[in-house]
């Protein structure tokens, strides 16, 4: 059994609080995996600092009840491809300024799940001072769910990050379902910048039945390729947005579907961000099936004019075309309070085209009177 084992990998399995026996490889070795199937658990205080070490050698990694320390990044950055990666009971994080990530998961053929009950706590709280990542305490971003391929992440429950919760980047086949990043605390105890996913440089991105609670962009498309949100339910943040696209070093949103999705009690519903200046593409973009509720700002918002604040850029651009969007069955009658806007199309001279607009109802604010360049099929007054 010990040619399998390089010296390193075999130390560290002492440190397994609970290995499965150690059997003949006849007997544990699944041939299609061609690796030991080794299941590991770690927990406590030493669990962060042990799986880390360990990590490569356990085809199923329990995290069960892990304190990681302050300043320490809980990283699993180093599976074996097809491992198995189970959180069990809360898993918290000591307090330091720093800048994070809390949590890294990368690899390949990684599947991750929360247990019955399970719940990933780092208490932002404690970092919470009504500036995000703008100012005030440096914060630790929380979970870097980076360079993951043909991955499934489910049931993960999520309360508190202290500012971004999930960064997905340079990933490749990842399907998160049932995810709950739930900030509603910072509502009133100052949470700030609390994204719920951003993400960028990915293709076949599939994000099912989120439930996000927070106080930024419930989620952010930056770049990437095939990205799908659906049937998540947002709430108190930003919305669903594309962006802002523009002036980083990958610019192309390729095919992105937001469907059957409700964003309630939230300043934006849509919004779409092309920075004023900038080249790149925004492409093939659909919101179909979205209810709006309690929007406190935009209903819609589309611009290529973005200058680091919504409506505040100068003259709109069209070096980052925003081609081939689909908006159908938006239903937001009633939805946008009167201090707000319905809808807002904002675009350069040649920006805007190849447009499908069908069946949207988004009521109850102000009717913008300054759009500019308005694709024929829609149109700033709807409902
Ligand atoms: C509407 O949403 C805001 C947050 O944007 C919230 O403070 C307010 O309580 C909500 N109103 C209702 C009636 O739910
Ligand atoms: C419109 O979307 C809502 C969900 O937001 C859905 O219940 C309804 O069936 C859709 N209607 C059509 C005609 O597709």
């Amino acid at each position: 059994m010990t040619r399998l084992f390089i010296p390193l990998g075999f130390a560290a399995l002492a440190w397994c609080v609970a290995c499965s026996p150690m059997a003949e490889p006849a007997i544990t070795q699944a041939p299609s995996l061609g690796k030991r199937a080794t299941t590991c658990t770690f927990s406590g205080s030493t669990g962060a600092s042990q799986v880390s070490v360990s990590q490569k050698s356990c085809s199923t990694i329990i995290l069960s009840a892990v304190a990681v320390p302050s300043g320490t990044t809980l990283d699993l950055s180093d599976l074996a491809d097809d491992t198995t990666v189970i959180f069990e009971g809360e898993t918290t994080w000591g307090y330091e300024e720093w800048s994070g990530p809390l949590l890294q998961i990368s690899g390949t053929g990684i599947t991750v799940k929360g247990a019955s009950g399970a719940y990933l706590n780092p208490d932002g709280v404690r970092w919470w001072d009504g500036e995000g990542s703008d100012g005030g305490k440096t914060k630790p971003k929380f979970f870097y769910a980076h360079n993951l391929a043909s991955s499934t992440i489910t049931d993960l429950y999520i309360e508190n990050t202290p500012v971004q919760a999930v960064s997905i980047s340079g990933c490749d086949g990842l399907v998160i379902t049932s995810m709950t990043i739930n900030n509603e605390a910072g509502d009133t105890e100052g949470g700030h910048n609390t994204d719920g996913f951003d993400i960028g440089d990915s293709t076949n991105v599939v994000i099912t039945g989120a439930n996000v609670y927070n106080q930024d962009d419930c989620v952010a498309v930056n770049s990437g390729t095939d990205i799908t949100f659906s049937g998540g339910v947002c709430s108190g943040g930003h919305g669903l947005s594309i962006g802002s696209v523009g002036g980083r070093s990958d610019n192309t949103v390729d095919t992105v579907t937001f469907e059957n999705c409700e964003v309630k009690d939230s300043v934006n519903g849509i919004r779409i961000k092309a920075t004023e200046g900038d080249t790149g593409e925004i492409k093939g973009v659909t919101y179909s099936e979205i209810t709006l509720d309690n929007i406190t700002g935009y209903g819609i918002l589309i611009e290529q004019n973005y200058d680091g604040g919504d409506l505040d850029g100068g003259t709109p651009s069209s070096g980052i075309p925003i081609t081939e969007l689909t908006i159908d069955n938006v239903s937001g009658s009633d939805a946008v309070s009167s201090s707000g806007y319905n809808i807002v199309i904002v675009c350069g001279s040649s920006g805007c085209s190849d447009w499908t607009w069908r069946k949207v109802d988004v009521t109850g604010g102000k009717t913008y009177s300054s759009c500019e360049n308005v694709p024929s099929v829609a149109s700033c007054s709807e409902g």
